[in-house]
């Protein structure tokens, strides 16, 4: 069947508004509502004498495993190891026994992400793929398979397999964690639950659509953009940073927080735009005081948090972006539409090709 874009002006803008129905879909083969239990679609596949995890992608999957490696740490207590593909096979990587090798890719084809993969499993490596076409060659190769169900992703720009990737890979992590006994039954069910309002929140986000659209002017005409992140939301400003450059040719880096006064600190001017992703939780005290500094060397601020958080640090910024107050456990998933649609309204203002990106491909099958 043909998929149409409906009402919608772009596939990329279509997918990123369907993320809460797939996230929704995708969780339904991985939270058991009946129990609020945390089960693999292969149910049978014994996880619990893993004792390291390799985690490889590239591109905005690399992002998702980033995220990952932080929950299968603190959950699961495992140490993860996290490459991009092209690096990963030429620094000879050390593969012990008890290892998982968890590949990530929207396609299952992208060739660095497939070499990869042979080569762990040569070397003796339990293989498991996070990807979101079943048929694909990873899906076929690998002895573990947790498919996402984000459907077909036509926009170059990868956006709804992200979401779902990140709800797979803290079911993983939690799976992982109640195998090793590092959770129980109660620890167990609070994440179902919390993984469970993901959906609700993903809409709340997609709320502020006409918000960002509104803002997307103050940021077309810069140069240089930086995005700011702490902890599991670290990725998610590298991810803003790299859908900028990838539809609106916007320079732009992101950086953890703490970071950023070793360095990008002396690109701040009233010329470069920082959007600071801030939700209230553990860490926020400590992004917004880095907030500061950039705001003391006239930086103007775009701040992403909730309400609370706007309150509390919103004034003296460009703008500010609301997002619902969420769980820390599923902020990545809610400010990765906050990133998305700016990326989007920013490269509408610029009128480029949103779903065709000059360069770029959906899936790269040369190394
Ligand atoms: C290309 C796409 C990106 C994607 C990356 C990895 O660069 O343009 O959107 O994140 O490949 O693709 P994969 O299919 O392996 O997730």
């Amino acid at each position: 069947a043909t998929i149409e874009k409906g009402n919608f002006r772009h596939f990329m803008q279509k997918e990123i508004f369907e993320q809460p129905t797939v996230v929704a879909q995708t969780l339904n083969s991985y939270l058991r509502q009946i129990d609020q239990s945390v089960a693999l679609p292969q149910i049978d596949f014994d996880l619990s004498a893993i004792r390291r995890v390799t985690i490889v992608a590239c591109g905005t999957s690399y992002y998702a495993g980033m995220v990952a490696k932080y929950w299968l740490e603190t959950f699961a207590r495992l140490p993860v190891d996290i490459d991009f593909a092209s690096e990963f096979r030429y620094r000879d990587p050390v593969l012990e026994p008890g290892g998982l090798a968890l590949f990530i890719s929207q396609s299952g084809e992208t060739a660095d992400t497939l070499a990869a993969l042979r080569h762990c499993k040569a070397a003796g490596q339990t293989v498991a793929v996070l990807v979101n076409v079943p048929t694909s060659s990873m899906a076929r190769e690998a002895d573990l398979r947790l498919p996402t169900h984000a459907g077909p992703e036509i926009g170059v720009a990868s956006t709804k397999a992200f979401t779902c990737q990140l709800a797979v890979l803290a079911a993983l992590a939690a799976h992982m964690a109640v195998r090793r006994g590092r959770f129980d039954r109660a620890e167990e069910r609070d994440v179902v639950a919390h993984l469970a309002e993901a959906p609700a929140a993903l809409n709340a986000a997609l709320a502020h659509d006409a918000d960002i659209a509104a803002m997307a002017h103050l940021i077309a005409p810069a140069r240089d953009v930086l995005y700011l992140g702490r902890g599991p939301d670290y990725p998610l400003a590298l991810e803003g940073a790299l859908k900028l450059k990838e539809i609106s040719y916007i320079h732009a880096e992101g950086y953890a927080s703490g970071e950023m006064k070793h360095g990008p600190i002396a690109l701040i001017d009233e010329a470069v735009p920082v959007i600071v992703l801030a939700p209230s939780g553990p860490l926020f005290e400590k992004t917004v005081s880095n907030m500061q500094e950039v705001r003391a060397r006239g930086g103007k601020i775009v701040l992403v948090s909730d309400a609370e958080g706007i309150a509390e640090a919103g004034e003296g910024c460009m703008a500010t972006i609301e997002m619902p107050r969420v769980h820390p456990l599923i902020a990545p998933l809610v400010y990765a539409v906050p990133v998305q649609l700016i990326a989007y309204h920013v490269a509408v203002a610029k009128g480029t090709d949103v779903d065709q990106p000059r360069n770029l491909a959906k899936s790269v099958t040369v190394e």
